[in-house]
């Protein structure tokens, strides 16, 4: 099988694989509280984790490309920034503590339905009261490039992911779809949930 496309950026320090950071994140940094903890699982080569590290939060970032970590390491250790990173799969992964921020950005219809709705029950049980969980996945509006067929096993319906924070205060909920290229050509559009929800119960 040949590997995912995002393994060729993550092998390059210089190339920027998904762009900068998130604009949501980049809005939130300002208010987050000091020496927050955020979880940033699936965080790919850092586009979050490292801005958000630099601005002083006591960041844990997972992924299961060894090359992804390898680069954030490399590039979080060129500016002396403290990341607990780590090559791992989210679905093992054991949540110790509560986090203040809990990110999971373009990553989690990579896995299985079963094992996302278990996460984000994990996602909402282990946020402070008050902390925010953002996250951006695909939808099956639109079907998948030939190329990520048999990456996107964990599809969500429109609409599924807000459902399962209606008991929490929905800061941002944005349903749109954006036009992507990827090597090779392959010209496609993808179907996009995002949401930014606060552990404040309504
Ligand atoms: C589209 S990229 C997004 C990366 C990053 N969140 C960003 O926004 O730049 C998807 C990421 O999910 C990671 N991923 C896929 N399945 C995973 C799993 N089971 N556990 C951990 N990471 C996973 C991939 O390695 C990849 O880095």
């Amino acid at each position: 099988m040949t590997e995912p496309l995002w393994e060729e950026t993550y092998s390059d320090l210089d190339a920027k694989s998904f762009g900068d950071a998130s604009q949501e994140i980049v809005e939130l940094i300002p208010v987050l509280p000091v020496g927050a903890k955020v979880l940033d699982l699936g965080c790919g080569d850092g586009r979050n984790a490292i801005p958000l590290a630099r601005a002083g939060f006591n960041v844990t970032a997972i992924d299961i490309s060894k090359a992804g970590i390898q680069k954030l390491n490399t590039l979080s250790s060129l500016e002396g920034l403290s990341i607990q990173a780590s090559v791992g799969n989210m679905t093992t992964f054991v949540f110790y503590e509560e986090y203040d921020l809990i990110i999971s950005h373009g990553c989690l219809h990579f896995i299985q339905g079963n094992d996302w709705e278990r996460l984000i029950k994990k996602f909402k049980t282990h946020t402070t009261l008050n902390g925010l969980n953002v996250i951006t996945v695909f939808t099956n509006d639109i079907p998948t490039p030939p190329d990520l067929e048999n990456l996107c096993i964990g599809l969500f319906n429109e609409g599924e992911l807000y459902d399962r924070y209606s008991e929490w205060d929905i800061v941002l909920k944005k349903s749109y779809t954006f036009k992507d290229e990827h090597a090779g050509g392959i010209q496609h559009v993808h179907a996009v949930n995002k949401l930014v929800a606060r552990n404040t119960p309504n």
